[in-house]
Formats: C-alpha cells, sequence, structure tokens
C-alpha cells in the first residue's frame, strides 16, 4: 500500500528509517493528475533506488498572473492509485503553507542565471525561478539519492542539473525519455484542455520536430528549418512562441561543428492550451528515430 504523507516531520521519520537501513531513496516530483509519462519516471526511479518518494505539489510560484495555476487538473484520488501501482511507496502531498512557511510572496526564491534567460525563461518570465524554488526545498523535504525529471521539459532538465551542480546537491538527476501517445504527442497533463478538434492537430508539434530534424540533417540551413517550422505550425492553427534549433546547451548552434548533438525544440498555443515538445538528435548524420 502506498503511505500517503502530508507532514513534514512524518516524511523525515519515514526517510530517514530508510537511510538507517542502507536505503537508497529515489524521488519523483510531480505537480498530479498523473498520467503514463509519470508513471514510466517513477518505473524509471525503482531501476535505481529501494525506496521511491512522488510529490504531488501544484506550485503556485512558477505559474504566471495569467497562467492556469486555478484551473491546473487536481486528481488526487487517482494520482494515489496511479503511484501505487506503479511501485511508488510514499506520496507527499505537502501543503502550501509546508512548503512556504513565510507564505509564497516571503519565500526565498532561487534564480539560475543564464539557461533560463532563454526559450521557456523568455515566454514565461519567473517560471523557472519558482522552478528551481519548489524543488530546491523538495530535495531538502525528501533528501533523495536520486531524482527523476522527463526530457520532455527539456530546459527544466538543464536549469536542476545546474542547480543541483551550483549547491552541490548530494544527489543524481536522472533523465526520462518523453512518453509518447499513438499519433506522437507528448503526454501531458494539459493535453486535456484540448477540444476534439484540436487534440488531432497537436499532433502536429512532433510531426514538425521530426521534419526540422530531418532538415538539419539533410543540410538545410537552421533559418530555413527554423522558419518553415513556425510557418507550418500556423498553418496547422497553432500560435508558435518558437521553433528552433539549439545545442544541448540551448544556445544557438553558430560556430559550433556541423556534426554533433542538436535539440529541436517548440513552444506554442493551440486555442487555450500551451504545449511543448522537443527532440534531441545528431546533426550531421542521416539518423533517424
Ligand atoms: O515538471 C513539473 O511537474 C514541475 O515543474 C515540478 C518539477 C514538479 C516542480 O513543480
Amino acid at each position: 500500500m502506498i503511505e500517503t504523507v502530508t507532514n513534514l516531520d512524518a516524511l523525515r521519520a519515514r526517510v530517514g528509517e530508510w537511510k538507517r537501513a542502507g536505503l537508497r531513496i529515489g524521488f519523483v516530483p510531480t505537480m498530479g493528475n498523473l498520467h503514463a509519462g509519470h508513471h514510466s519516471l517513477v518505473k524509471l526511479a525503482r531501476e535505481h533506488a529501494d525506496c521511491i518518494v512522488a510529490s504531488v505539489f501544484v506550485n503556485p510560484t512558477q505559474f504566471g498572473p495569467d497562467e492556469d495555476f486555478a484551473r491546473y487538473p487536481r486528481t488526487p484520488e487517482a494520482d494515489a492509485a496511479g503511484l501505487e501501482a506503479s511501485g511508488c511507496d510514499v506520496l507527499w502531498l505537502p501543503s502550501v503553507d509546508t512548503m512556504y512557511p513565510y507564505g509564497a510572496a516571503q519565500a526565498v526564491h532561487l534564480r539560475v542565471p543564464g539557461v533560463t534567460d532563454t526559450l521557456e525563461g523568455a515566454h514565461r518570465p519567473g517560471h523557472f525561478d519558482g522552478v528551481t524554488t519548489v524543488v530546491a526545498r523538495l530535495f531538502n523535504q525528501v533528501q533523495p539519492d536520486v531524482a527523476v525529471f522527463g526530457r520532455k521539459d527539456y530546459q527544466q532538465l538543464a536549469v536542476i542539473r545546474y542547480m543541483v551542480r551550483d549547491l552541490a546537491f548530494p544527489l543524481e538527476i536522472v533523465a526520462a525519455e518523453t512518453k509518447r501517445e499513438a499519433d506522437g504527442l507528448a503526454m501531458s497533463s494539459r493535453n486535456q484542455y484540448l477540444s476534439a478538434e484540436e487534440r488531432p492537430v497537436a499532433a502536429q508539434i512532433h510531426r514538425t520536430l521530426l521534419a526540422m530534424r530531418d532538415g538539419i540533417v539533410s543540410g538545410e540551413s537552421r533559418a530555413a528549418v527554423e522558419r518553415n517550422a513556425a510557418s507550418h505550425l500556423r498553418d496547422a492553427g497553432f500560435d508558435v512562441d518558437y521553433a528552433v534549433v539549439r545545442t544541448p546547451e540551448l544556445v544557438e548552434p553558430e560556430g559550433a561543428s556541423p556534426i554533433g548533438p542538436r535539440v529541436a525544440l517548440i513552444a506554442a498555443r493551440l486555442g487555450k492550451t500551451r504545449l511543448i515538445d522537443n527532440l534531441e538528435f545528431e546533426a550531421g548524420t542521416a539518423q533517424r528515430a
């Protein structure tokens, strides 16, 4: 049976027992409304640890004033059942007061420089400050040996890795592959905002990423690839925030070797739903996923 813990002292007691028994603790932070993508993070954590904690906390500090904090889907019973089925031991369910004892507005804030200035950071000012502010707290609360984050949030993963290294958190970060629906749409809690008409159109994001990869691999210029991607998405009905090709460090590849690792990233809005996705590939080879 999964144990649901809402009190920090109780969490510390459980984690302390495990640590004294020499067990390795795996952690999966989430905002709930869990789907097969989250369950795969728990299963991956199991491969790296003996005991698994997953947190569900819809973190107010990472949402902008006009974003979907209030309507973000909250499904605690289904989340607990899904976590139990995927092998999670403890569901950590902190309240806002536990997470932010001085209140969210008075919280000590963390800011990772550089990598947060671009893409999601540019389109969602303050978002990554909220993410690092809460993830650092979660790490202090759970004290995991390993924490699993999805590659779907590519930039978030880079920001977390930076924070862990810079603040010397004594834990390992493991990245999990993106889980996709049959038509390629990356699994996301926000997919359920899509209307029946929008849902098949949303798969164009993954198709566009594949086309971006193919364009770069076959020698098209990055500018042309990005322009065509944005224009294709607009024709399909999206408002495009970005459709770009970057190095793994998320910088523009000018000056980088024409051969090497790249990531294509898209953020686009379909109606009221903002979707993000990415695709990692090797430039200069004919690799196909
Ligand atoms: O990726 C998410 O669900 C959130 O950004 C995280 C890491 C749980 C922090 O609130």
